[in-house]
């Protein structure tokens, strides 16, 4: 297996060398893969509107795998407001990459952390009922709808972004969201807003039409705004969750945090092969970058995802997962989910502790 490292900017570099400490002990164990690392920024930024290096490009479409840290404002320039409207940003490799891949399929699991004891912001008995997964589009709507841009004269600009969805894209997100359903409890809920908007409409007629391939599987709706609400009032009553890319995106960060930190979150970004993109769900984060207290655990479990999706390495997976359970029930903590009783480490005590774990 060929794996391309990129670790990107702001925390990215430090959590990546975490996950990839985790893999080497992996590897000193019998796990056989090549790894390469390469960069997110460079050249082609001016001649085709990306971030992403040829060289880059070129290993992330022969790689297996790709396992992918963080990226945003560069991490020296934490004062500077970054240039939001700039027709290239360094997120745009990112968007890039999920695209030219056609990794479409954006798995977010979450679950209740016993061993994190009170770490979530959810009433006791609400966080130990936390056991589902975001499956998130990520090939389309208004992150990549046309039209798009601001346009007119200063004072009179107008901005626009286009929610799109065509019926093949959102039966492929359907059918995975289904797909995954049948591994776990059999019950999957859509979530649109298909009382405002026609695209929405048409995401859940589409949703409810793959439905009738899956009678084993008990679908229901719900509107975006509702679908927050009911996540905090009975988190129980959820178990894979599909929706577009926006709302997948927003919906995501709640569910993370429900867990404790957005910092534990992974997510594995899949297409049609065994090939997956994987990557935490958080940010570059550069106000903390630099300073050894990111959490790393959300990055190592992206790298569990790709050892169970891209490597169909459940032992290895497991190994992983469970190695991070030991650490956590052993008190080690850091400071986004610190509490009393827990023993304060940074990310590279953390990454340590993992792999001697293993
Ligand atoms: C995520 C992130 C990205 C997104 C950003 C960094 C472009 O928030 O993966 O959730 O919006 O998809
Ligand atoms: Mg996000």
């Amino acid at each position: 297996m060929k794996i391309a490292i990129l670790p990107g900017n702001g925390i990215g570099p430090e959590i990546m060398q975490q996950a990839v400490k985790v893999l080497n002990e992996l590897r000193s164990n019998g796990l056989r893969f090549e790894a390469q690392e390469a960069s997110l920024r460079g050249e082609r930024i001016e001649a085709l509107g990306t971030t992403m290096p040829f060289a880059t490009h070129a290993l992330v479409k022969e790689a297996d795998a790709i396992l992918f840290g963080a990226i945003g404002a560069s991490s020296t320039a934490v004062s500077e407001e970054p240039d939001l409207l700039a027709p290239v940003r360094p997120k745009s490799a990112l968007l890039e990459m999920r695209r030219d891949l056609g990794l479409y399929a954006n798995m977010r699991p979450v679950k209740y952390i016993p061993e994190l004891g009170n770490a979530s912001p959810l009433r006791a008995d609400l966080a130990a009922q936390l056991d589902l997964v975001v499956v998130r589009e990520l090939n389309a709507d208004i992150y990549f709808g046309e039209p798009r841009g601001v346009t007119g004269a200063p004072g009179a600009r107008t901005g626009i972004n286009t929610m799109r969805y065509e019926e093949h894209e959102i039966e492929r997100i359907a059918h995975a969201a289904f797909r995954l359903a049948r591994q776990r409890r059999r019950k999957l809920c859509s979530i649109d807003k298909a009382n405002v908007l026609e695209t929405m409409a048409l995401w859940r007629e589409v949703v409810t039409r793959v439905g009738r391939d899956y009678p084993d599987v008990e679908l229901s709706h719900l509107y975006v705004d509702a679908a927050a609400m009911m996540l905090l009032r009975d988190p129980g009553r959820f178990d894979v969750i599909v929706t577009g890319n926006l709302f997948g995106d927003i919906l995501s960060d709640q569910t993370a945090m429900m867990m404790g930190s957005i910092g534990l979150s992974p997510s594995a970004s899949l297409g049609e092969g065994g090939k997956g993109l994987y990557e935490p769900i958080h940010g570059s984060a550069p106000d903390i970058a630099g300073k050894d207290i990111a959490n790393p655990l959300g990055m190592i479990l992206s790298a569990a995802m790709m050892l169970r999706h891209s490597f169909g390495d459940e032992t290895a997976a497991g190994r992983v997962e469970n190695a991070v359970r030991k650490v956590l029930s052993g008190g080690l903590r850091t400071a986004d989910v610190m509490q009393e009783g827990g023993r304060l480490v940074g990310t590279q005590a953390m990454g340590d502790a993992v792999a001697a774990e293993i």
